[in-house]
């Protein structure tokens, strides 16, 4: 079923790092969305440890932390119909590599880590995704 829907989602520091972040939201806005907030913050490592939990588990979970926390990022909650699955179709594959053309991680992407973009990946998460840069 087809239902308007809210998701996160961030624009990382290699993106912002090259000033890609009106870009990036001008596609998002081309392909149907709606920034209902955004915001452009610098989270600690920390905070990018409890943002990222999921994958604590995982070989990149260091990395990963560290990088999310290396330098400015700008998050937004994006709405549209089906919000969550056109957010991860419209980023396309994590590794920029395997990404399909008019993807944002195929045109923008420069490595798996810095993927220019994250966005939730279910709509439970995007609830406790927005609900953690977004609780005021
Ligand atoms: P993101 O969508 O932000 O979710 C978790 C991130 O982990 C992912 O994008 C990648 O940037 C990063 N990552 C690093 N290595 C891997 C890997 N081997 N598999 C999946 N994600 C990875």
């Amino acid at each position: 079923m087809n239902q308007i829907e809210k998701t996160l989602s961030i624009i990382k520091p290699d993106a912002i790092e090259r000033n890609l972040s009106e870009d990036i939201k001008s596609i998002f806005l081309k392909n149907g969305f709606q920034i209902l907030n955004e915001k452009k913050i610098k989270i600690s490592k920390e905070e990018a440890e409890q943002f990222y939990l999921v994958h604590q588990s995982k070989p990149f979970y260091n990395e990963l932390c560290n990088y999310l926390s290396s330098g400015p990022i700008l998050v937004m909650i994006l709405t549209k119909e089906n919000a969550v699955s056109e957010n991860r179709a419209l980023m396309g594959a994590t590794d920029p590599k395997d990404a399909k053309e008019g993807t944002i991680r195929k045109k923008y992407g420069l490595s798996i880590d810095k993927n220019s973009v994250h966005g939730s990946d279910s709509t439970e998460n995007a609830v406790k995704e927005i609900n953690f840069f977004f609780k005021d």
